[in-house]
């Protein structure tokens, strides 16, 4: 055994730099395994910081092209590096992997690089080398999920890490999911001049949020230029120098076609990566979708051995995988650490956002839930008119009874930050009548906010 560590984490995602981290704060000592040439994750590397990096160039982009002249900016000349845009995306992952490894050294935790593999409880093994630990957290993330008849070749049909990657506006990008990545990624590429058709194989996007947002977004995005083809599955892409014939099926038809695109990018859904990671061997029970089983603790069937992140059930989120680093590190240390499951946050990063936290309307009424809807739209926001950006609204949902805040989904000008603000009114178990009574901001975005919260008693004051 070449060496003794408290905890081994097997990979630098958010949910597990984060749990190595806080179990170094706490005092123990610490490795963390990873085979990629940067810590980080696939958030850090290929994932939320490329993504927001290109979101940002792109937005500024069009709106340079589009938005100015409204504002009485007049512009000439605009033109695309595409080169340089994509430099600064890596300039921007970079700081950002550095900041790790400078995170890592700080806190005194050994980065074993290559890759790791249970060898049974206690132990680890990096490329051949045995290092032994008293708790094993595996945190080895996720991967694009892969589709029958659709060979990913990372340059003409590409998954998300490709799209991050083009070196040329495609003419037409044909998107397979209407989920978040299909519709940021798929933003991104619109914005800087690509015809954009996302086949999705439900008949609404985004599955999961609330429907009236999911409505109101397809037709916002409709009117940016994105085709949609709702209920239509894609049986086949065939790839070659010039370009990709798709073969697509209506589903309610059973009606054929093909669809020609430049690029093809494949988005529909993620799932648990544990490639070499030995688990069969090692006896660590996974689930019908290949998910590493955990109780409510982060604890798989064999002692000593715990999963967080992406690798286990729940939401695939950045923030979710870092809550639970910390919670289970703060339990290896003997603290109570804890994950609230029913205030998670998720953003879809396009513009206008898309934010929602807690239930929706279909789960409350799904679930026999008496509840009051408040909304209110950005149309009758001040400050949101002053920013040009109306479209979208907040919806509140509240217990009909007590009021408590129930849930909270947001289309709108960054309802990303606006949603924490519910986020943690609903963490301290708050009503709707103690947003309404909280002073707001004049002018801010904040203050739709408080409006739906007005609403869901029946009173609004601006509209
Ligand atoms: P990961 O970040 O996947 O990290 C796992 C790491 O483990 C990897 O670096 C991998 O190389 C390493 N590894 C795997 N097996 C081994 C092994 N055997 N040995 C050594 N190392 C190993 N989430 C958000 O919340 N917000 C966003 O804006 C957002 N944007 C996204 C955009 C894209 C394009 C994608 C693909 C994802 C995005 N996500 C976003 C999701 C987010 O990236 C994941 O939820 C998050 O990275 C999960 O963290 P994790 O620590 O569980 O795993
Ligand atoms: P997703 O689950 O969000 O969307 C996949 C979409 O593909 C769904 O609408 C689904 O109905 C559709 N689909 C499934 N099979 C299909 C088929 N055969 N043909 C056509 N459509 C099909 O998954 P996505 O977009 O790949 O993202 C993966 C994960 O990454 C998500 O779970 C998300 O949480 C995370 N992520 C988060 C981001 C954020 O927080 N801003 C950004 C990007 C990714």
């Amino acid at each position: 055994m070449s060496e003794t560590f408290d905890v081994i984490v097997i990979g630098s995602g958010p949910g597990g730099y984060v749990c190595a981290i806080r179990a170094a704060q706490l005092g123990m000592k610490v490795a963390c395994v990873e085979k990629r040439e940067t810590l980080g994750g696939t958030c850090l590397n290929v994932g939320c910081i490329p993504s927001k990096a290109l979101l940002q160039s792109s937005e500024n982009f069009h709106e340079t092209t589009h938005a100015w002249k409204d504002h009485g900016i007049m512009v000439e000349g605009v033109s695309l590096d595409l080169a340089r845009m994509q430099a600064r995306k890596s300039e921007v992952v970079g700081a950002n992997v550095k900041g790790v490894e400078f995170l890592f050294k700080k806190n005194k935790i050994t980065w074993l690089k290559g890759t790791g593999r249970v060898v049974a409880a206690g132990r680890v093994a990096v490329d051949g080398t045995e290092y032994a630990a008293k708790h094993i957290v595996i945190a080895t993330g996720s991967e694009s999920m892969p589709l029958a008849g659709v060979a990913v070749d990372e340059k003409r049909i590409v998954t998300s890490t490709g799209a991050l990657e083009l070196d040329k506006v495609p003419g037409h990008l044909v998107v397979i999911g209407g989920g978040v990545i299909g519709l940021e990624l798929g933003s991104v590429w619109r914005r800087l001049g690509a015809q954009v058709t996302v086949v999705e194989f439900l008949d609404r996007l985004i599955p999961g949020n609330d429907g009236e947002v999911a409505k109101q977004f397809e037709r916002v995005l409709g009117r940016q230029g994105m085709k949609f083809r709702l209920g239509t599955k894609v049986t086949g892409a065939v790839a070659s120098d010039t370009g990709v014939t798709l073969t697509v099926e209506t589903l309610k038809s059973g009606k054929t076609e093909e669809l020609t695109a430049d690029v093809v990018l494949l988005a529909i859904g993620r799932r648990a990566y544990t490639e070499g990671l030995g688990l069969v061997e090692a006896g660590v029970a996974v689930d019908e979708r290949g998910r590493v089983k955990t109780d409510g603790h982060f604890a798989t069937n064999i002692a000593g051995i715990y999963a967080i992140g992406d690798v286990i059930a729940g939401p695939m989120l950045a923030h979710k995988a870092e809550d639970e680093g910390v919670a289970l590190a703060e339990r290896l240390a003997g603290q109570a650490g804890h994950v609230n499951y029913g205030v998670i946050p998720g953003v879809i990063y396009t513009a206008p956002e898309v934010a929602s936290v807690g239930k929706t309307e279909e789960e409350l009424k799904a679930a026999g839930v008496e509840y009051a809807v408040g909304k209110f739209p950005f149309t009758a926001n001040g400050r949101a008119r002053a920013m040009g950006s109306m479209d979208g609204f907040v919806k509140l949902l509240a217990d009909k009874k007590s009021d408590k805040l129930l849930g909270a989904h947001i289309l709108g000008p960054d309802a990303g930050t606006l949603i924490a603000e519910v986020a943690l009114a609903m963490e301290f178990g708050a009503s709707a009548e103690d947003v309404a009574r909280t002073c707001h901001a004049h002018p801010s975005l904040n203050e739709a906010v408080k409006e739906a919260a007005l609403a869901v008693g029946g009173r609004p004051l601006h509209i």
